[in-house]
């Protein structure tokens, strides 16, 4: 027998988690019912303990002061969000994207600088997984080129991404010859972890971007593609369709938006047609 204590959960009163959970609503748009009181104690406990504090109200009255707005505020949404991902996650979204679209691209306006946008990047399996797809279609269309810009609200995963090292099971999913064209395993063989090579790192500029901001900083009309999967579902409805009109505005006529696989646009009244399920376009100007 150890007389080790286990670790107690810092319980959040019921005050501090009614002022939590509006503000990560009201300004990032996802929903925190009651249920998820548990998951917040669990992800923020550690971080209150950490700053030496003993109550959730302590912690509160700390990052919504001056000094905590600067220091912690930002912290804490990298704690909330839930950056769950992998690399070709939905294949049959890259699969369009190389088979079909891309295509149908060059078919039709010759082949020109694509531009797409990962718009919930998390950790970038998604923006490498882009990469993947969009160099194999590029190096059988000598002359394509396209530019590639990815956004979260995390800043954490936004270094993640930046980084692009993973452990050699993340990679499992990615076909083996595609491993050996984009990754670097580590020269240290007991850490079992790979990088994306620089040239492929360099070509994705990150920013951060709140899909709730009424203002993205992305031109209206400038984006040819903008993947913005499974993230909507963190959301309530009437955010959802504000953040679809917003994405279908930076759509240039005929741009395409990708939704995660329990996302869609039913029920909203958005000017994008189905092309296949969970595949959208803005239509081409009327003459
Ligand atoms: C579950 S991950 C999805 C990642 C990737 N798109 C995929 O499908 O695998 C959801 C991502 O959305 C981001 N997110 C949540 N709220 C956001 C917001 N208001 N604006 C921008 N990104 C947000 C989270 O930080 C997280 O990285």
């Amino acid at each position: 027998m150890n007389n080790v204590e286990p670790a107690t959960i810092l319980q959040m009163d019921k005050e501090s988690y009614i002022r939590l959970s509006a503000y990560i609503t009201n300004v990032y748009g996802i929903k925190l019912p009651p249920a998820k009181k548990a998951m917040l104690e669990s992800r923020l406990g550690k971080k209150v303990k950490q700053l030496g504090m003993n109550s959730y109200k302590e912690f509160l009255d700390y990052i919504f002061s001056d000094q905590g707005k600067k220091k912690e505020l930002l912290n804490v949404i990298d704690l909330v969000t839930t950056n769950k991902t992998d690399f070709l996650r939905e294949p049959l979204h890259f699969q369009f994207l190389k088979d079909v679209l891309l295509p149908g691209y060059v078919h039709k306006a010759g082949l020109r600088n694509i531009k797409i946008w990962s718009a919930a990047c998390s950790t970038g399996e998604e923006p490498y997984s882009l990469i993947m797809a969009l160099e194999e279609f590029k190096r059988k269309n000598i002359g394509f080129e396209y530019s590639l810009s990815a956004s979260d609200i995390s800043i954490r995963a936004i270094q993640a991404a930046h980084r692009g090292i993973y452990t050699l099971e993340r990679i499992d999913t990615i076909p083996v010859e595609w491993k050996r064209l984009y990754f670097l395993k580590s020269k240290d063989t007991t850490r079992r972890l790979v990088r994306v090579k620089p040239a492929y790192r360099n070509k994705i500029t990150y920013k951060r971007i709140n899909l709730v901001a009424d203002v993205y900083g992305v031109t209206q009309e400038s984006m040819d593609i903008i993947f913005c999967r499974n993230v909507l579902i963190y959301f309530d409805k009437a955010t959802q369709e504000q953040v679809i009109r917003k994405l279908t505005a930076c759509l240039k006529p005929g741009g395409i938006l990708f939704l995660g696989h329990s996302e869609s646009t039913m029920g909203m009244d958005v000017s994008l047609k189905q092309i296949k399920p969970t595949i959208y376009q803005r239509p081409y100007a009327s003459a």
